[in-house]
């Protein structure tokens, strides 16, 4: 079959597999290819064993793969073919030399750079969807003007703003696409063009074309923005624990203010994944080096916060089990960093389990789909077991510390688990999902965050 239009994605991972698959449910006449250096993954997307977990993902998949939705590691070939080539190549925090810690890590996303310059034999439209420090379009270009071929390339921002867990609908129903460009004729041509693919199922009001630079920044504001709404809130736990307040009437009250909203006012032990922190670090690293280090700081303190907040809730467990918990099996209830994701990275649990291990605790993780990366996250440590089913994990145990807000937990026979644990049971609500009141009457000991703590302690 002969397609309108053929776009390539560089990087199969959390973003580029659900966005083009997406993409290829809603564009039949465009084929859409998807290549990564990783072989696995690769194999992996043209099965029904996805690389990842996403509600809904499976079916979207099944529907275009092998029709106009293909997998590959023929990076080359993707490259010559391609129309319009999207970017979503990893763009971790650096981790040595200067900037480490704090700046992203580039060396991905220049690598695709070099070879869409090397293997480009016509014009392309380059589409950073990867997460970038404001002003990478610029570097892109010059890359790519160095070609001996004088093909002309047109550098477009398109960051991704969806969610893991809801990637699926938040794809199909996005409160916006953004789409940044040159204001030259080339460039708001190109970003018409990027603008049809997603006209076709995205209403036209929703659609932001602005200058490159504004999307590029944009993107890092927005995720700074969303987590400065849980550092707040979670300092306001802490605040909350000293006065009797309790965080979850703080939330509702404030959030009824139609000026601030209520999403994103969950107190929790605090956020993690992948973008987050090394989004914020990324703006903070941006901010200094303009010299900007008041801006710096104020952004920075989103960060402190939230490890402040992970560690006080390590603190809490700790004191609360009379100071000890040494030899004590205490059930993390849920690794993932979130709900309806397989997916750990910076997830809380991860500090959680490494402090309580420090302090001699006997560790059993359970999650429905995070396991095998909880495995790797905590490998080489003693002291800890996997175990799938919450009633077996929490046999013998001393304590339960909810880590992830996974449905299922909300509904498990507590009654149950009570009567399988040693005594005094406590639970430590780190995402503040379980019937406080019931488990108190039931006999735990229980410590929400932010909320009075139920205790049968005389
Ligand atoms: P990921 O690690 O899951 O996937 C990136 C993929 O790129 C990997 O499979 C890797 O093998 C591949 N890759 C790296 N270099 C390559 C190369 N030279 N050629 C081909 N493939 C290469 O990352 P992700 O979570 O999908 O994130 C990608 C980007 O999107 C990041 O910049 C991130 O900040 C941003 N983002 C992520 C999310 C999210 O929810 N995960 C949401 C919005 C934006
Ligand atoms: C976040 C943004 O929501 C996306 O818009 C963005 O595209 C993405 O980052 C990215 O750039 O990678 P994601 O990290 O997948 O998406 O998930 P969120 O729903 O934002 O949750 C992030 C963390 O905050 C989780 O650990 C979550 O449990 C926590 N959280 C969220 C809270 O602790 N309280 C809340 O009220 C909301």
């Amino acid at each position: 079959m002969k397609f309108a239009k053929n776009i390539l994605c560089i990087g199969a991972g959390y973003v580029g597999g659900p966005t083009m698959a997406v993409i290829a449910a809603k564009c039949p006449d465009y084929k859409v290819t998807v290549v990564d250096i990783n072989a696995e993954r690769i194999r992996a997307w043209q099965t029904d064993e996805l690389p990842i977990f996403e509600p809904g993902l499976l079916e979207v998949v099944q529907a275009a793969r092998g029709r106009n939705l293909f997998f590959s590691t023929d990076i080359a070939a993707g490259i010559r073919s391609a129309d319009i080539i999207f970017v979503s190549v990893n763009t971790p925090t650096k981790t040595f030399g200067h900037g480490a810690g704090m700046a992203s890590d580039l060396q991905y996303w220049e690598k695709t750079a070099h070879e869409i310059e090397k293997y480009a034999d016509g014009p392309k439209i380059i589409v950073e969807k990867s997460t970038l420090p404001v002003r990478t379009a610029e570097a892109m270009e010059h890359i790519l003007q160095e070609n001996k071929k004088g093909i002309h390339f047109e550098v477009v921002s398109n960051p991704e703003f969806l969610a893991e867990g809801s990637a699926v609908s938040d794809l199909l129903d996005p409160d916006r696409v953004l789409i940044g460009s040159r204001q030259s004729g080339p460039g708001l041509q190109a970003a018409q063009e990027i603008a049809a693919i997603f006209s076709r199922w995205v209403a036209k009001d929703r659609i932001i074309t602005t200058n490159l630079w504004s999307a590029e920044l944009s993107k890092l504001v927005a995720n700074a923005f969303l987590a400065q709404r849980i550092s707040s809130i979670n300092a306001i736990s802490a605040l909350c624990e000293k006065t009797g307040a309790d965080v979850g009437e703080i939330s509702f009250a404030v959030g009824s203010d139609k000026r601030i909203g209520s999403r994103f006012l969950n107190a929790s032990i605090g956020f993690g994944g992948s973008c987050f922190k090394k989004d914020i670090l990324n703006l903070v690293y941006i901010c200094r080096s303009y010299g900007l280090d008041e801006v710096a700081d104020y952004w920075q303190a989103v960060v402190k916060m939230n490890e402040y907040q992970q560690e006080r809730f390590v603190r809490m467990v700790i004191k609360e089990m009379f100071q000890t918990v040494v030899g004590k099996k205490v059930v993390l209830l849920g690794f993932a960093f979130k709900a309806n994701t397989g997916d750990t990275r910076e997830s809380p649990g991860i500090h959680v389990a490494r402090k309580l291990l420090e302090e001699r605790a006997r560790l059993v993780v359970s999650d429905p789909q995070a396991l095998e990366n909880a495995r790797k996250d905590l490998a080489g440590l003693a002291g800890v077991e996997y175990e799938t089913d919450p009633y077996r994990a929490a046999v013998d145990a001393q304590a339960i510390a909810v880590i992830t807000e996974w449905d299922v937990y909300k509904k498990l026979d507590f009654v149950r688990i009570f009567a399988s644990m040693r005594k005094p049971a406590f639970v430590f609500d780190g995402r503040n999902i379980l019937d406080h009141q019931q488990l108190f009457n039931i006999g735990f000991n229980v410590f929400p965050l932010g909320k009075p703590s139920l205790t049968h302690f005389k």
